[in-house]
Formats: C-alpha cells, sequence, structure tokens
C-alpha cells in the first residue's frame, strides 16, 4: 500500500477525510439548523445509492482514509444500510474509518447492522436532557428516542460522542449535569457554536450565540482542565478533565482559525465537493460520473482538480456584531 496515492493540496495539507452528506432531509427541525417548512431537494437530484458507492470508492482509490456520513440526518436516507454494508469492504483496504454523524433517532433500529458493518464510533447531536427544551429545540424530536438510541449504540460496542451546541439561555444552566452524564455513560462530549448558516426564516442566531471560551471558563470552576495536544485536522481543540478522564471537545470556528492544519472536503448529497465549508467553491461531480458511466478516470481528475484549489481558509467571523461572511447554503445540505 506504499504507493497508494494521496490528495495533497496547494498548503502542503494531506487530504484524507470525507465528509459526504447522504440526505438532506431530517426527522427533525432544530431551530439553529432548518425551518419549520423547510422545502427539500427533488429526489432526482440526490446522488443514487449506487453513485454514492462509486463516488466514495473513487475517493479512497486516491487517498480518502476516513469517510463521516452525515446528511440531515443520514439514516432517514432509504436503503442506507446497504449503503453502508457496500461502503465497508474497503475497512482495512483503503479505508481506515467509518463513521457517522446522527440525531440519533433511528439508533435503536440501527446499531446492530452499523457495528456489524464496521463502525465503531459516531457522534450524537444531544443539545438538552430536558424532554421539554429537546422538544423546543428540534421541534419534532423525542428525547426517550435518542437517549434510547445512544444506549442501543453502546450496547452494539459502538463508541458514542455527544456533540452539544452551546445554546445561549437554553442549554446554558445544564452545562455541568450534561458533562456529568457523559462521564457515567463514558462518552466524550464536543461543544460547538452556532455558526451562520442558511436562511432561518427569521430566528437569530447572535442571540443565541454563546462563546465557548466563556463556557470553557465555567467548567474550569468545577473541574480542573489540561489540554490535550491533539489535532484531528478539524475544527475541535480537546480539553482532559482531570477528575474523570473524560474528554472534551471545543468546535469555535467563529473565534479560532483552525484552517491551517484542515485535512477535510466535503460531499453534498447532490454530489458538489466542497474544498472548505466557508468558501462557495464547489466541484460538480455529479455530472462527472452521470457523464462517464464505467470511466472514473474523469471523475478522479475532477476530485485531483479541486483538491488543487482548495482555498487556505474561511472568512467567518461575528465581528461587530454582524454575521460576515454568512453562507447562503444549509448545514444539512453541506452535512456539518
Ligand atoms: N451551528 C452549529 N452547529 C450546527 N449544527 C447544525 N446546524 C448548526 C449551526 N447552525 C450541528 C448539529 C450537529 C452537527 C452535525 O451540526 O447540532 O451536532
Ligand atoms: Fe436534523 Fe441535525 Fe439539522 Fe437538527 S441539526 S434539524 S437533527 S440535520
Amino acid at each position: 500500500m506504499t504507493d497508494m496515492p494521496q490528495l495533497i493540496d496547494p498548503f502542503d495539507r494531506t487530504i484524507n477525510y470525507l465528509r459526504v452528506s447522504v440526505t438532506d432531509r431530517c426527522d427533525f427541525r432544530c431551530v439553529y439548523c432548518m425551518s419549520e417548512n423547510m422545502t427539500f431537494l427533488p429526489k432526482k437530484e440526490l446522488l443514487t445509492l449506487e453513485e454514492l458507492d462509486r463516488l466514495c470508492s473513487v475517493f479512497i482509490s486516491q487517498g480518502i482514509r476516513k469517510l463521516r456520513i452525515t446528511g440531515g440526518e443520514p439514516l432517514v436516507r432509504r436503503g442506507i444500510m446497504d449503503f453502508f454494508e457496500s461502503i465497508s469492504r474497503h475497512l482495512g483496504n483503503g479505508l481506515n474509518e467509518l463513521t457517522l454523524t446522527t440525531n440519533g433517532s433511528q439508533l435503536t433500529r440501527f446499531s446492530d447492522d452499523l457495528a456489524r458493518f464496521g463502525v465503531k464510533r459516531v457522534n450524537i447531536s444531544l443539545d438538552t436532557l430536558d424532554a421539554q427544551k429537546f422538544k423546543d429545540i428540534t421541534r419534532w424530536g423525542h428525547l426517550t428516542k435518542v437517549l434510547d438510541g445512544i444506549e442501543a449504540a453502546q450496547a452494539a460496542g459502538i463508541r458514542v460522542k455527544i456533540n452539544m451546541v452551546a445554546l445561549k439561555g437554553t442549554n446554558e444552566d445544564e452545562l455541568e449535569d450534561v458533562i456529568r452524564w457523559c462521564a457515567e455513560k463514558d462518552m466524550d462530549i464536543t461543544f460547538i457554536e452556532v455558526m451562520p448558516m442558511g436562511d432561518m426564516g427569521g430566528e437569530d442566531r447572535l442571540d443565541q450565540y454563546w462563546a465557548l471560551s466563556d463556557l470553557r471558563k465555567r467548567i474550569e470552576k468545577t473541574w480542573a482542565l489540561t489540554d490535550i495536544p491533539e489535532n484531528t485536522g478539524g475544527p475541535a481543540r480537546y480539553v482532559r478533565i482531570s477528575e474523570t478522564g473524560q474528554k472534551i471537545g471545543f468546535i469555535t470556528p467563529m473565534t479560532h482559525n483552525f484552517c491551517e492544519s484542515c485535512n477535510r472536503v466535503r460531499l453534498t448529497c447532490t454530489g458538489q465537493l466542497f474544498q472548505c465549508l466557508g468558501q462557495e467553491k464547489e466541484t460538480d461531480l455529479r455530472k462527472s460520473l452521470r457523464d462517464n458511466l464505467g470511466n472514473d478516470a474523469p471523475v478522479v481528475d475532477a476530485i485531483r482538480g479541486a483538491i488543487a484549489l482548495k482555498p487556505k481558509g474561511h472568512d467567518f467571523s461575528y465581528d461587530r456584531k454582524e454575521v460576515a461572511g454568512e453562507m447562503s447554503r444549509h448545514m444539512s445540505h453541506t452535512g456539518g
């Protein structure tokens, strides 16, 4: 495997991590992500499961070692277990890790299959342990279903990490409880700052913004934190709670520049490749796939061409209380 191709961008970063959104749909309507009456893409716009498999396989042949399946909610895509089963053939054979980010609502159904297809870790989004608040944030979700899903994943031997979006005035008062709950269940947790994504239909995210530097100071009143130098190439920075051994991540896209170590690209559910979450530049890989049935060489060229144009970094900022660099597309489309 020494002469396996690699994807190297213009800033000498090795791109070995692909995040793939397999649907823009979701069974929740989180207030910071979607409006309640979202219109979704027509089905024909989406890559078919066969196209997803073909494209991911080409990426793996070119140097992608880690695949994260996202959405929307990836587990509401019909037939998605067939995709997991099929793509798992690459594990240990080019692909090192197959993982997903989910809202957890379908995990009672799918955890055993996911484990069988080689998924060893999942990220589960959960912003509160209070049933009413959960309803207020997700609009359509049920807390008990997600808690059952978490249990099912753990019972199947899958390691769970919790992603919690820090929301001022909403889950602020639960900070310590959530950390303790995660420690009891042997789960790591990552806090995420609200990002300016898409048109929220009147929701004002500046009101919900809770700086993680502030959140960290709060945690330090209860526990001793040590920085972990580890860098996963993503936007998260990690600390360890000395008392519990628990790892805590902070994703602060607004306040920190993490781009210099970026190792990832993103594929939307319609086959558009984004070199960077915060830039509008995209490459239409669906067209390459559909114009070249049975011939992957042009798809390889399109991917390598896109990586060769990967920009240095993003333009987000909350400076002067204005959302600059705000993206017109939705997180559920790009696959947070
Ligand atoms: N800001 C921050 N996080 C968001 N997510 C979705 N929309 C936003 C946003 N506007 C989170 C979800 C999940 C992850 C995939 O992205 O809550 O944890
Ligand atoms: Fe669905 Fe995740 Fe968006 Fe919530 S944040 S609506 S769970 S895609």
